[in-house]
C-alpha cells in the first residue's frame, strides 16, 4: 500500500548531516547499471534535533554493498525500505560506500537514469537522484561531485557529466571510461549524465572578462545541422546576461544534449543542460516560426538558471518560484529584447490569463509559495512560474529599473553559493532600496486572483477626476479571508477625442507631474484624485499589465474604440481590444442562451481595421492585435463556462471579421508574401506570421479562390511555417480533399518525429465536426505511442486542453477518453498522467450535466489501485 504523505513548509529543518564530496562511478550496460557512490558525510551543526539516525532517500534501487569507512556495514546497523536507507548509529564524520543496481532500460517514468532511444540520460529534478543512489536528496545539501562513467566504446562513444573532463581512457572488452569533475558545490537535482553515440555542434564564447568557454550541443546522429539556431540563441543569452545582469558564465565548458524522450521542456543541470529535442532541433523544413522563437526562450531560460537556480539555489522546494519565477521573468525580458517587446508582453499576458487565472480560480489554486504538497512534481505550475514572474515584475515596477538591478546585485552578493529562500530575495530588494515590502510579501502567501472594481467620477466644476479602486480577492482552498494586497497600478488618462495622454499629478502626493503614474493600492478601497483635468478623460489602468489581477471597469464602445485606435502605448491598444472583445462575447453568450441572434458592432471591426492597415505599426504587433482570444482565454476570464455558447459566438465573430475585412486580409497576405529565399531573421518571421494569420481569416470566408490560394501555399512553400499554416487552413475548412493533404504531409514527414507531432496536434485541435472520431482513429495510428511524452502531448494533450469544444462534448465521451489514457499513464509515467488531468480539474465551472460526467471520470481514476502520488493528489484536491 502506498501512503500519501504531505510535506509542510512549517516543518522545515536543516538536514542533520551534510555532504562534502560525492564520488560516483557508473558502469553502464544493457541489462543493468551498477552505481558506486562514495559519499563523505558530516554532522550538521545547524540541525537542532537530537536524531542520531541518518535517513537517506532511495527508490527502485537494489542495494548490493554498503560500507562505512571502508568496512562492510553489519545488517544490524542499517535498515532498508522501498523509500529509505537508514543508518541507525552513524558516527559524526564518515565515508559511506554504496553499490546499487538499477535498470535504466526499464525506466518508463523518465526520472533518474533512463534510456531515450539508444542514449542513456538523467533527469534528477526534483527528486530523481534518489533513483540513482541513496542520498540526502534535498536542495539544501550541496556537495562537490566527481563522476566516472564506464561504457561500451562502440555504442557509447560520448560520455558526459557536469563540470570539466579530467580523465579518460580505454578499458578491456571494448569499454572505455571518462572522469568529470564539477568544481562547484551543487544540490543533487542538478546532477546529470549522458552516454550515447552523439554528434556535436561546437563553438566558443569569450566572456566579458575574456575567458574562453567551449560550447557544445549534442544531438542524435543526423541532426547536427538542426542545432545552429539553438547555438545562436545560447550565445545571445550569454551576452545578454552579462549586459543586463552583469552575470558571467563560470565553467570552461557549456554542454547541451537533446533527448527525444523528455517529460518537460528542458533542464538546467550544471554545465550539462538536457533538453527536449523540441527546443533544440530546427531547420526551415521542419520548424515553424513559433518553434524558432520558443527555442530562444527555452535556451535563455536554462542558461539564466546558472545564476538564478544553480549559483544561488533553493533551500527547499517551497522556494521553487525563487528560481523558476525569477528565471521566467529573465527569459521573458530576454525574448522581448530578441523579438518584439510589446508582442512578447502580450503573448505572456495571454498565457497567464488563459492558464494561471484558471488555475487560481479552481481547486488546484495555491500561493506562489505553497505551504504544503504531497508530490512536488505537481507544483511546477503556472502559478509558481508565470505568476511568480509577475510578482518579480511588480517589484521592478515599484522599485524602478535601477532599484531592481541594485536588489538583484545584492541578492547575488549575499547568497552566491547558498541555498536561499524567497524571503532572502525580497529582503535583498528591500535592503538595496530602503523600500518596505512587508505588505507586498502577501503576493507569495495568498492564492487567488484579486479583482479591482473601478468607479470614476469627473467634476467639471473643479476640474477634478476621481478614481475609486476597490480590491477583492476570492476564497481559495484553505484560505478564506484575504488581506489587501499591495498593488502597483500603472496608469494614464487620455483625451477622449484624440487619445493623447494628459500630464498628471495625484493630488496630495509628492509624485512628479508626468503622463504615466504608478498608483500604489494598499487598502481595500482607496481614492485617487487628479486635478487640472480640463474635460472628462478616458482612463488606462494596469498599463502593460502592471499586476496579475482582473480589472472591472465599464468603458463605452466609443471609449474602447478611441483606445484601440489612438492610445500611444501599444499594449494599451491591445488591452482595449481584449476588453471590447470580452464585452461583445459576453453579450453574445447571453443571446445564445436565449436563442437570440448575434450581431457584431461595426465599431469593433473598424478599430481592428485601423490597426490592420496601419503600415507604421510593427507587423508583430498587428498580428497580436488581430489574434482574437482563444476559447481557453475566454474561459480563464469567466467563472461559469458555457462552452457551446463560447464556441459559436467566437466563430461568429471570427467569420464576421473575415468577411468584413477580406479585401484587407488578401492585400496584406500578398504584400507580406516573400517569394525570395526563405529567411528566419526577425523581420521575415514577423511578416510571415502576419501573412499566415491573414490566410486563416481568408479561409473562414469559405470561397473557392481562397482555398486555391491556401492549397497553392501548401504545395509551393519552401518552409514548415507556410506549409503547416496552409495545412491548418485546409483541415479546418470544408475542403473535401483534405484527407489527401494530410496523407501527403505524413508521407513526406514521417521520418521527422517533431513534425509528426505537429501533424497529430493539428488534427487533435481541428474544429471540424468529426474531430473526436479522428482523434480516436489517430490513437491507432502506426506513429502513435504512449511511451513518448511529446507524442502523448501532441494528441491526447492537444485534444483535451486545446480543443475545448470537442473535448467537452455533451455525451462525456471526451472525458472518458482522457481518463483511459490517464489510467494507462499512471503506471507508466505518473508525471505525465497527472499533468494530463488538468482539463478535468475545473469541473465546477461547467453545467450540472457536464459536472457529473467529469466527476464520474475523476472518481473512476481515483479508484484505480496503485494510483501514484501525482495523480492521487490532483484527484483528491479536485474532489474536495
Ligand atoms: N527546472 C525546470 C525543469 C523541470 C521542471 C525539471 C519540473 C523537473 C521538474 C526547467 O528550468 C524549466 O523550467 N523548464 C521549463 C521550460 C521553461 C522555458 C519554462 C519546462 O520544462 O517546461
Ligand atoms: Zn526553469
Amino acid at each position: 500500500m502506498t501512503s500519501y504523505q504531505t510535506t509542510y513548509l512549517k516543518d522545515y529543518q536543516p538536514a542533520n548531516f551534510l555532504v562534502e564530496t560525492v564520488n560516483l562511478t557508473f558502469d553502464l550496460a544493457e541489462d543493468k547499471t551498477i552505481v558506486t557512490a562514495v559519499i563523505d558525510f558530516h554532522k550538521n551543526a545547524q540541525n537542532q534535533s537530537t536524531e542520531r539516525q541518518l535517513r537517506l532517500n532511495g527508490e527502485k534501487l537494489i542495494l548490493r554493498t554498503i560500507k562505512l569507512n571502508n568496512k562492510e556495514l553489519p545488517a544490524s546497523e542499517y535498515s532498508v525500505t522501498d523509500k529509505e536507507l537508514t543508518l541507525l548509529q552513524p558516527p559524526e564524520n564518515f565515508t559511506l560506500t554504496l553499490v546499487t543496481e538499477i535498470e535504466p532500460q526499464n525506466n518508463t517514468e523518465l526520472t533518474g537514469l533512463y534510456k531515450s532511444n539508444a542514449m542513456f540520460c538523467t533527469q534528477c529534478e526534483a527528486q530523481g537522484f534518489r533513483r540513482i543512489t541513496y542520498f540526502l536528496d534535498r536542495p539544501d545539501v550541496m556537495a562537490r561531485y566527481t563522476t566516472k562513467i564506464i561504457a561500451d566504446k562502440t555504442h557509447y562513444p560520448i560520455l558526459l557529466s557536469n563540470g570539466n573532463l579530467v580523465d579518460a581512457g580505454d578499458l578491456a572488452d571494448n569499454k572505455h571510461f571518462v572522469v568529470w569533475e564539477d568544481p562547484f558545490r551543487k544540490p543533487s537535482y542538478l546532477f546529470a549524465l549522458v552516454a550515447g553515440d552523439l554528434e556535436c555542434l561546437t563553438d566558443q564564447f569569450i566572456t566579458q572578462s575574456g575567458r574562453d568557454v567551449a560550447l557544445k550541443i549534442y544531438v542524435e546522429t543526423g541532426n547536427r545541422d538542426k542545432a545552429y539556431h539553438a547555438l545562436y540563441a545560447l550565445k545571445q543569452a550569454m551576452r545578454w546576461d552579462e549586459i543586463n545582469f552583469g552575470r558571467e558564465y563560470d565553467l570552461d565548458i557549456y554542454m547541451i544534449v537533446a533527448a527525444s524522450d523528455f517529460n518537460m521542456g528542458a533542464m538546467e543541470n550544471k554545465g550539462l543542460n538536457i533538453f527536449n529535442t523540441k527546443y533544440i532541433l530546427a531547420d526551415p523544413n521542419m520548424a515553424t516560426d513559433d518553434d524558432y522563437q520558443a527555442i530562444i526562450g527555452v535556451i535563455g531560460h536554462e542558461y539564466f538558471h546558472n545564476w538564478t537556480g544553480n549559483r544561488v539555489t533553493c533551500r527547499d522546494w517551497f522556494q521553487l518560484s525563487l528560481k523558476e519565477g525569477l528565471t521566467i521573468f529573465r527569459d521573458h525580458e530576454f525574448t522581448g529584447d530578441m523579438t518584439s517587446l510589446v508582442a512578447n508582453r502580450i503573448k505572456n499576458v495571454r498565457q497567464l490569463r488563459a492558464y494561471q487565472f484558471a488555475e487560481d480560480a479552481g481547486p488546484m489554486a495555491h500561493p506562489v509559495q505553497p505551504d504544503s504538497y504531497i508530490e512536488i512534481n505537481n507544483f511546477y505550475t503556472t502559478t509558481i512560474y508565470e505568476k511568480g514572474s509577475e510578482v518579480i515584475q511588480m517589484m521592478k515596477t515599484l522599485l524602478g529599473k535601477e532599484g531592481f538591478r541594485l536588489g538583484m546585485d545584492l541578492y547575488f552578493e549575499r547568497h552566491d553559493g547558498q541555498a536561499a529562500t524567497i524571503e532572502d530575495f525580497v529582503k535583498a530588494m528591500e535592503d538595496a532600496n530602503h523600500f518596505d515590502l512587508t505588505q507586498f510579501r502577501l503576493w507569495y502567501k495568498q492564492a487567488g486572483t484579486p479583482r479591482l472594481h473601478i468607479t470614476r467620477h469627473y467634476s467639471p466644476a473643479n476640474k477634478e477626476y476621481t478614481l475609486t479602486i476597490k480590491q477583492i480577492c476570492p476564497q481559495t482552498p484553505g484560505q478564506k479571508d484575504k488581506k489587501p494586497f499591495h498593488i502597483p497600478i500603472a496608469m494614464s488618462l487620455v483625451d477622449r477625442t484624440t487619445g493623447q495622454e494628459l500630464t498628471l499629478k495625484v493630488k496630495n502626493t509628492d509624485t512628479k507631474k508626468t503622463t504615466k503614474q504608478i498608483l500604489e493600492l494598499k487598502e481595500t478601497t482607496q481614492t485617487f484624485i487628479f486635478s487640472d483635468i480640463p474635460q472628462e478623460p478616458v482612463p488606462i489602468l494596469l498599463e502593460n499589465f502592471s499586476a496579475p489581477v482582473h480589472l472591472d471597469i465599464k468603458l463605452s464602445e466609443e471609449e474602447l474604440s478611441i483606445l484601440m485606435m489612438h492610445a500611444n502605448d501599444l499594449f494599451s491598444r491591445w488591452e482595449a481590444a481584449q476588453t471590447f472583445f470580452l464585452q461583445i462575447i459576453n453579450q453574445m453568450i447571453e443571446n445564445y442562451q436565449h436563442n437570440q441572434n448575434f450581431s457584431l458592432t461595426p465599431k469593433f471591426i473598424a478599430a481592428l481595421k485601423a490597426n490592420l492597415t496601419n503600415t507604421d505599426l510593427d507587423p508583430a504587433f498587428i498580428t497580436e492585435m488581430i489574434t482574437l482570444p482563444s476559447e481557453r482565454y475566454i474561459c480563464g476570464m469567466q467563472t461559469k463556462i458555457d462552452i457551446d455558447a463560447i464556441h459559436h459566438s467566437r466563430r461568429f465573430i471570427l467569420k464576421t471579421i473575415a468577411q468584413a475585412l477580406s479585401g484587407e486580409f488578401l492585400q496584406i497576405y500578398q504584400n507580406n508574401s516573400d517569394h525570395t529565399a526563405y529567411k528566419i531573421d526577425q523581420t521575415s518571421i514577423k511578416k510571415r506570421q502576419l501573412k499566415n494569420l491573414c490566410l486563416q481569416y481568408l479561409m473562414l470566408v469559405e470561397q473557392p479562390g481562397y482555398t486555391e490560394l491556401c492549397l497553392n501555399q501548401y504545395q509551393q512553400s519552401n518552409n514548415m511555417s507556410d506549409r503547416i499554416s496552409a495545412l491548418h487552413g485546409i483541415i479546418n475548412s470544408p475542403y473535401p480533399q483534405k484527407k489527401d493533404c494530410l496523407a501527403d504531409f505524413y508521407l513526406n514527414w514521417k521520418h521527422e518525429p517533431l513534425v509528426v507531432d505537429k501533424w497529430f496536434s493539428l488534427q487533435a485541435m481541428s474544429n471540424r465536426p468529426d474531430a473526436f472520431d479522428e482523434v480516436l482513429k489517430l490513437t491507432k495510428h502506426e506513429a502513435f505511442t504512449i511511451k513518448n511524452p511529446n507524442r502523448v502531448r501532441s494528441l491526447i494533450g492537444a485534444f483535451s486542453s486545446n480543443n475545448l469544444f470537442h473535448f467537452h462534448r455533451a455525451d462525456g465521451a471526451g472525458y472518458e477518453f482522457l481518463a483511459n489514457y490517464i489510467i494507462q499513464l499512471n503506471s507508466l509515467n505518473p508525471q505525465i498522467a497527472s499533468r494530463l488531468l488538468e482539463p478535468l480539474t475545473n469541473w465546477r465551472q461547467f453545467d450540472a450535466a457536464r459536472q457529473d460526467l467529469m466527476k464520474q471520470q475523476l472518481k473512476r481514476i481515483g479508484a484505480v489501485s496503485g494510483i501514484s502520488d501525482n495523480v492521487y493528489e490532483v484527484i483528491t484536491k479536485c474532489l474536495q
